[in-house]
């Protein structure tokens, strides 16, 4: 059988990011049988435009970020929390792929399988903003895993300098998080 594919997107674009670190050790920990490309060009959407989301007029970044959604099986979110909500790079993109004005492309989140997972510095580690964006995907109809929840709080302790995860429970539960979605996707 051929791998699963996911997409994996950081809410945050800097480059010591820990949530695209927490993407990294996702890559690392895989339980097998999926592939995880980390989507790096978030920074690029540019605000979203309702005059312009028609299949002919959409920019083309966008285009090939609902096209890489639609191919994926499933999507791994990784969201730090800005004021108390999710950043909103990360709202702008979801808002372009979440819309079939048209009617004649299909919605690209619709009952897509999801994973979130958060790091933050703080003690309450991206709590909010995780729960911020499961209610934006109730509107967009999306499948997203429930249990595990991953939340890498006080995130500064949990990496090295290069990025790599050296907490073996964080790590166990990004594992299990991405078993979760395995299975929900094969189901
Ligand atoms: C504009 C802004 C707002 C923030 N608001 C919050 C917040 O509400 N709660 C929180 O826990 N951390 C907050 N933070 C801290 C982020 O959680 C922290 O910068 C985090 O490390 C960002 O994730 P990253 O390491 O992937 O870039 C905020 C940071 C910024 C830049």
């Amino acid at each position: 059988m051929t791998n699963l594919k996911i997409l994996a997107i950081s809410g945050s674009l800097r480059a010591a990011s820990h949530n695209t670190f927490l993407l990294r050790a996702a890559q690392k920990v895989n339980p097998g049988g999926l592939d995880i490309e980390i989507y790096d060009s978030l920074r690029d959407i540019p605000p979203y435009d309702l005059d312009l989301d028609t299949p002919q007029d959409r920019p083309p970044i966008v285009r090939d970020l609902r096209r890489r959604i639609s191919e994926a099986d499933g999507l791994l979110i990784a969201t730090p929390e800005f004021n108390y909500s999710i950043p909103g790079t990360l709202k702008n993109a979801i808002d372009w792929v979440s819309t079939d004005w048209t009617k004649t492309e299909g919605l690209p989140l619709l009952h897509k399988p999801i994973a979130i997972m958060g790091a933050a510095p703080t003690n309450f580690g991206s709590v909010r903003a995780q729960l911020a964006l499961r209610q934006v995907f109730l509107w967009t109809h999306s499948d997203v895993v429930v249990k595990p929840e991953v939340i890498a709080f006080r995130s500064g302790e949990r990496f090295d300098a290069d990025g790599n995860l050296l907490d073996d429970a964080t790590a166990d539960l990004v594992a299990a998080l991405l078993t979760a979605l395995k299975e929900k996707i094969l189901r």
